[in-house]
């Protein structure tokens, strides 16, 4: 096992809906610590920079209304495997094709509004890592 540090967003349609601290429960139960946290609101620039991988995908501009449209919860993460880990913890992208437990069955609204998003890779964690937090917002 290899100790990993991935990246988390609690999306609007969670915060809007009061579960911060329901989400942070079953990310908890999985193991993973939480080890940098943060409440922003997003700007237009902010959002577009973070999904610019995405620009070209037909929803991108939809996905940047969406997490512009009420604060998120930006957080560090640190466990075994945690990008991987994490990925299994959130489920599946659409709501509808997630497993009975994770966070997206459980609380997600659809494809946009689907409450979390987590790193991809250890490459873009770390990206994404570094565009949020300073090495002094991160406490492990
Ligand atoms: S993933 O998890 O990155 O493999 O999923 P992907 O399908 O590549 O989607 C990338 C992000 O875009 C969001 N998404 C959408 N937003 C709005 N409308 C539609 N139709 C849509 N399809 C996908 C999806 O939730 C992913 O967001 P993040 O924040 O990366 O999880």
């Amino acid at each position: 096992m290899t100790v990993e540090r991935t990246f988390s967003i609690i999306k609007p349609d969670a915060t809007k809906r009061n579960l911060t601290g329901a989400i942070n429960a079953v990310i908890e139960k999985s193991g993973l610590r939480i080890i940098g946290q943060k409440r922003v609101q997003l700007s237009e620039g902010q959002a577009e920079g973070f999904y610019a991988i995405h620009k070209e995908r037909p929803f991108f501009r939809d996905l940047v209304t969406f997490m512009i449209s009420g604060p998120v919860v930006v957080q560090v993460l640190e466990g075994d495997n945690a990008v991987a880990k994490y990925r299994d913890v959130m489920g599946a992208t659409n709501p509808a094709n997630a497993a009975p437990g994770t966070i997206r069955k459980e609380f997600a609204e659809s494809i946009e509004a689907n409450s979390v998003h987590g790193s991809d890779s250890q490459e873009n964690a770390a990206r994404e890592i570094e565009f949020f937090f300073t090495d002094q917002e991160i406490v492990g």
